[in-house]
């Protein structure tokens, strides 16, 4: 097969990884990938949502798949764009069609999916400009801290945590006032849940699924969780308190709900669930859905998944994936992420990384690189995935807190306490 995977962050890199190991690749593409997706497959330069671009390449290199790794093109339609195109409709997209990207691409539009599902999630009301008065009042009836969130794409930065009731309803109206531009034009209030959260991720054909390996990220650039939010500074799989049971009430309440609502609404839906989860009280509880693959989780989630993933892909774009079998490796597998100094605020790009090639039984995958005249240099604010393998969790820290020491570029930072709270 000829494979087109689109992004270019340490997910897709981690997904190529995987993608390229499978006997049934012949070639694969990464559209437009980083510095290390260059080693899994041939990169091109070509940018996620160019639909138009991306429809002539797959046809000019006959491409038999494309698998979608952010969010953005599907939230967009590139499930659609290819569907409705009589040249490229025989091209399977694993990922969602645009309807059902509106799980992740508009908070008041999965809160009210749940609801009609009767699946455990926050008590909730959404606002807009209209109707003000009320939201400030509902505000009145739950408890600190507040709840507000965006109900558009807001680069994962939509949603409000707020400590008191009088900086809730100023953020409200803030929010409401274009916070986040359109994005903000609606906003959900909903009550707080307090637990420790999980990642668990589905492949879908529409009617079957496949759970993948569950996996805790760690959003806050400082130790201890303290600190802005970040895209995420590492990951552990597996999660301790996502037990057998945990996991059956996941499939029961939130997984089997899920995928047959999407069914019964008619939603077109082959590729990823996202759900983030959150254990409250050993109950799980969904704090939001996503069309796509977790990042940095991802880069942990692949080094456990024993089996072929491009066989589970058919089975999504043949609509028989029940009948593919799905393997996870026993061992422990965490990412380290690896960011320029400054990230999440200001950071400066472009500085040469040394050490690549001294790294030994850990995986780099790299997340914001470029090649600069034949040097890898740092790209973007999380730079460097470096994920390992265990016997447990302990184990494959150490072995990533070792192999990173080794990864030098001008002002390198990382969370030394990955995994520290399970
Ligand atoms: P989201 O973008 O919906 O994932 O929200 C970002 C983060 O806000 C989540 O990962 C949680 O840590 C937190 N969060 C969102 N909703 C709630 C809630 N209802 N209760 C507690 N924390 C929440
Ligand atoms: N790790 C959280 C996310 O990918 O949204």
């Amino acid at each position: 097969m000829r494979i087109l995977l689109l992004g270019s962050g340490g997910r897709e890199h981690a997904l190529a990884w995987k993608i390229a190991q499978s006997k049934k690749v012949e070639k694969l593409f990464i559209a437009p990938g980083n510095a290390g997706t260059g080693n899994c497959g041939e990169n091109v330069a070509i940018g996620v949502n160019d639909f138009d671009k991306l429809k002539d390449f797959a046809l000019e290199n006959k491409v038999d798949m494309v698998v979608v790794g952010p969010e953005d093109p599907l939230v967009n339609g590139i499930y659609d764009a290819f569907k409705t195109d009589g040249r490229t409709n025989g091209i399977p997209v694993i990922g969602p069609s645009k309807q059902g990207a509106v799980l992740e691409g508009s908070k008041d539009f999965a809160k009210a999916f749940m609801a009609r599902h009767n699946i455990p999630t926050a008590r909730y009301q959404t606002f807009n400009g209209t109707n003000i008065e009320e939201g400030l009042k509902f505000l009145e009836t739950l408890k600190a801290p507040y709840v507000l969130k965006a109900d558009g794409l807001c680069a994962g930065k939509g949603v409000l945590i707020v400590p008191t009731l009088d900086e809730a309803k100023k953020e409200f109206r803030e929010m409401l006032g274009g916070m986040f531009g359109n994005a903000s034009a609606n906003v959900v209030i909903e009550e707080f849940l307090s637990g420790i959260e999980c990642s668990v991720f589905v492949l879908t054909d529409g009617k079957n699924y496949k759970i993948l390996p569950e996996a805790k990220d760690y959003k806050r650039i400082g130790e201890h969780d303290t600190g802005l939010n970040t895209g995420g500074m590492g990951s552990v799989t597996p999660v301790p308190f996502a037990t057998p049971e945990w996991m059956r009430k996941v499939e029961d309440r939130i997984i089997r709900p899920t995928v047959d609502g999407l069914a019964e609404e008619g939603i077109d839906y082959k590729g990823f669930i996202f759900f983030g989860l959150i254990n409250v009280d050993g109950e799980p509880m969904v704090i939001e859905y996503n069309c796509r693959m977790g990042d940095p989780e991802t880069e942990s989630v692949m080094l456990r998944l024993k089996s072929d993933i491009v066989d589970l892909f058919e089975g999504v774009a043949n609509g028989d994936l029940a009948d593919r079998t799905i393997e996870f490796d026993e061992r422990a597998a965490v990412c380290v992420m690896l960011v320029s100094g400054g990230y999440p605020e200001a950071y400066k790009k472009g500085y040469a990384i040394s050490g690549l090639d001294k790294v030994e039984g850990s995986i780099v995958f790299h997340s914001g690189t470029a090649l600069k005249d034949g040097t890898v240099v740092t790209n973007g604010g999380r730079v460097i995935a470096v994920s390992s393998y265990g016997k447990d969790k302990e184990e494959a820290l150490r072995k990533s807190f070792e192999e990173a020491q080794k990864i030098e570029f001008t002002d390198k930072y990382f969370r030394r306490d990955i995994g520290q709270d399970l």
